[in-house]
C-alpha cells in the first residue's frame, strides 16, 4: 500500500516510503521515493485530505490550493485574502476549508462549490493557527494577540471559551487524539501548555525549551501518551504528558525547528527546521535515523496521511 508524506517548502513534495515488508518486528528500511515536486510561491502551511488525494497549501500570497498528487494537477485555488494565510485545513466531514491569516479572518469555504460560508474577524492581531476538533464541531484558533479561541461552528462560529495564560505570540494548537477533550499550545514565551476546553486556565505547563516555542504533535508509545516540541532553540523535545517532564531532547538541526510530526503508522518522527534539512528519527530510541536535504530553502511545514506510509 502507497503511504505518503509530504515534505513542502518553495517547492512541496510528496514522498513515499517503500516500506513493503515493514510488519513491525524487522528494521525498519527507509528508502524514500520522491513522488510529487509542485514549485509555488511561499507556502505556510499544508493539510492532507483524508480519504481524496488532495493536499491543501496556504501561501504567503494570500491564496489557497488544493493539489492532487495522483494526477499531479492543481484542483482548486482559493484567492481568500492580499495577507499571508499561516493556516488552513480540512473540514472534511462538512466538505470545508478553514482560512486563518494575517488580516485577523477566519474564513470558511465549501469546496465543492467553491461557495464561502463564513468569514469573520476572530483575533486582534495575526492568527497562526487553527486545528479541527476530531468529532465535535469545534476550531481552535491561535494568535500573536497571546490568546487561544475556540469555536462552535453549529452555535454559528461563536466563541465559546478563550484560553488565556501564555506570554507571547501563540505558534500552534492541537487536540489530544487520545482526550480530544484537552489539547496543548505552543508559544514564542518557550512554553507549551495543556488545557482542557471547558476551562480558561491551562492545566499545565512544559517548561524546558531555551526559546520560543513553534510547533507541537501528540503521540503515543505502548499506549502512554507523549508530546513532541520544535524550538527556535534548535531542538525538538519529547514530553511524557503524565510526568510532565522531557524526557529526550532532540539534537542535530542548525536552525530554528519549524515543523514537527510523529507518523501514524511507521515509529518515526520526523522533524524539519529552517537549516533547510528535513531529519528522520526512530520513535523508540530516538536515534537520527536519517537526514534529507533537497536543496530546498527553509523548510517550514509537514503533512502525512493516517493508514498509509
Ligand atoms: C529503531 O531502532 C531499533 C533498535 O535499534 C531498530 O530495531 C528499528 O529498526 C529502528 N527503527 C527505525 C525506523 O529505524
Ligand atoms: C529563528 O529564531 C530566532 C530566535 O527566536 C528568531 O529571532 C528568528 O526570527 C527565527 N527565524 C529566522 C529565519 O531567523
Amino acid at each position: 500500500m502507497p503511504i505518503i508524506l509530504e515534505i513542502i517548502g518553495l517547492t512541496h513534495f510528496c514522498f513515499n516510503f517503500a516500506t513493503d515488508k515493514f510488519d513491525g518486528k524487522q528494521p525498519l528500511s527507509l528508502t524514500i521515493e520522491k513522488e510529487f515536486a509542485q514549485n509555488s510561491k511561499r507556502f505556510k502551511s499544508v493539510d492532507q485530505h483524508p480519504t481524496e488525494p488532495w493536499i491543501l497549501v496556504s501561501l504567503y500570497s494570500g491564496t489557497v490550493c488544493i493539489w492532487n498528487y495522483q494526477s499531479q494537477t492543481l484542483e482548486k485555488s482559493f484567492k481568500v485574502t492580499e495577507s499571508p494565510v499561516r493556516s488552513a485545513k480540512f473540514i472534511a466531514r462538512e466538505n470545508w476549508i478553514v482560512t486563518a491569516s494575517d488580516d485577523k479572518y477566519i474564513r470558511v469555504y465549501n469546496y465543492d462549490t467553491m461557495e464561502k460560508i463564513k468569514e469573520y474577524e476572530a483575533h486582534t492581531d495575526f492568527i497562526r493557527s487553527v486545528a479541527v476538533h476530531p468529532t465535535l464541531p469545534y476550531l481552535l484558533s491561535c494568535s500573536d494577540d497571546k490568546v487561544i479561541k475556540l469555536w462552535d461552528w453549529e452555535k454559528d462560529w461563536s466563541c465559546t471559551q478563550i484560553f488565556e495564560g501564555h506570554s507571547h505570540y501563540v505558534m500552534q494548537v492541537a487536540f489530544n487524539p487520545k482526550d480530544t477533550s484537552t489539547f496543548a499550545s505552543a508559544s514564542l514565551d518557550g512554553t507549551i501548555k495543556i488545557w482542557n476546553i471547558g476551562s480558561p486556565t491551562a492545566e499545565f505547563t512544559l517548561d524546558g525549551h531555551s526559546k520560543g516555542v513553534n510547533c507541537i504533535d501528540y503521540f503515543s508509545c505502548r499506549d502512554k501518551p507523549y508530546l513532541l516540541s520544535g524550538s527556535d532553540d534548535f531542538t525538538a523535545k519529547v514530553w511524557d504528558i503524565e510526568t510532565k517532564s522531557c524526557v529526550q531532547t532532540l539534537e542535530g538541526h542548525e536552525h530554528n525547528v519549524t515543523a514537527v510530526c510523529v507518523h501514524a503508522e511507521l515509529p518515526i518522527i520526523i522533524t524539519v527546521s529552517e537549516d533547510g534539512n528535513v531529519h528522520i528519527w526512530n520513535a523508540t530510541t530516538f536515534r537520527l535515523e536519517s537526514k534529507l536535504n533537497y536543496a530546498l530553502e527553509r523548510v517550514w511545514a509537514i503533512g502525512h496521511l493516517k493508514g498509509s506510509d
